[in-house]
């Protein structure tokens, strides 16, 4: 499909503006807490703005389709103005396709025998990452708008007929249920929230939940793991924290950890945003480093 891609526009004042394809949204950010680099009368260009002061939503300075497609990375999404101000997919993420996809590089063939599971996978852009790049995936969500929407954006890249096993239910749930069965996967890709709800509203809050959520990763790992990718946007979880985490919960597996942060870019005169951090374990043997 041909589409228009995705870019950092400009950045401060606690806000982010941002070229979604044939839109301009302007959306909040705390972390851009600098000056931005364009006038006002640029930011005003935007097609919609999202708030969260003084009643949440979006206002609209142009009529916009309910949705409409971006290119990012070579895939095709299909974003939507959601109502908590998310449009359906985190271009910091790209990072971490990059790194699915030079993992893929390096086994070759043998990619197709690394079962990934994605977790928190919301629209799917890592899952599509780890399809294109070989790996059967086991996608899961408790979100079933969110599953759906991941698997309309398989479908637009051709990857319809791809191994994806696509799950809507809570995550540690699930895990539970895989432990018992002893189905068990050589990569994992999770991406914590702060706080979400599972399929029957079960509570997953990041501070109180996410060593058992690791430790039932552990639980379900092949003996000889390929990956395990951490990524995080819950304030206070710095590199080194996510470095401690994946060491304590992978203690006893050969490897190294990767860690850093998860950035915003746009061309070179634009401020790049800090937007959440990975940890990326791998065997030792392995050396593809992030891009
Ligand atoms: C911020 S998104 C993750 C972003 C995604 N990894 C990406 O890069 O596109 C959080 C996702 O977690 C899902 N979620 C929240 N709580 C969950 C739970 N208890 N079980 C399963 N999924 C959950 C939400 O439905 C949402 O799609």
């Amino acid at each position: 499909m041909e589409c228009d891609s995705y870019r950092l526009v400009d950045a401060g004042n606690g806000r982010k503006l941002e070229q979604f394809g044939a839109f301009l949204l302007d959306r909040p950010c705390a972390q851009a807490v600098w000056k931005p680099r364009l006038p006002e009368s640029e930011w005003r260009r935007a097609d919609a703005s999202f708030t969260r002061e003084g009643g949440t939503g979006w206002s609209f300075r142009s009529a916009m389709p309910q949705s409409w497609p971006v290119c990012i990375e070579g895939f095709v999404f299909e974003l939507r103005c959601t109502d908590f101000g998310h449009v359906g997919v985190f271009p910091e993420q790209v990072a971490s396709w990059r790194w699915l996809a030079s993992r893929g590089r390096s086994l070759g063939s043998g990619a197709g025998s690394v079962s990934v599971l994605n977790l928190f996978a919301y629209s799917g852009g890592a899952t599509l990452a780890a399809a294109r790049a070989g790996f059967p995936v086991c996608h899961l969500d408790a979100s079933p708008k969110m599953c759906s929407w991941a698997s309309r954006n398989a479908a637009a890249n051709g990857l319809d007929g791809a191994p994806i096993r696509w799950i809507c239910d809570d995550v540690r749930k699930f895990l539970r249920r895989e432990q018992r069965r002893g189905h068990t996967y050589g990569g994992i890709l999770l991406d914590p929230p702060s706080y979400g709800r599972g399929r029957r509203q079960e509570l997953f809050k990041i501070d109180s939940d996410l060593l058992d959520l690791l430790d039932l990763c552990r639980s379900i790992l092949d003996p000889a793991p390929r990956f395990v990718f951490l990524s995080c946007h819950t304030p206070g979880y710095t590199p080194l924290t996510l470095k401690h985490l994946l060491s304590q919960a992978l203690a006893g597996l050969e490897g190294t950890i990767e860690t850093g942060e998860m950035v915003l870019e746009g061309q070179a005169e634009v401020l790049p945003v800090p937007s959440g951090t990975f940890g990326a374990w791998g065997p030792n043997k392995e050396s593809d480093h992030v891009a």
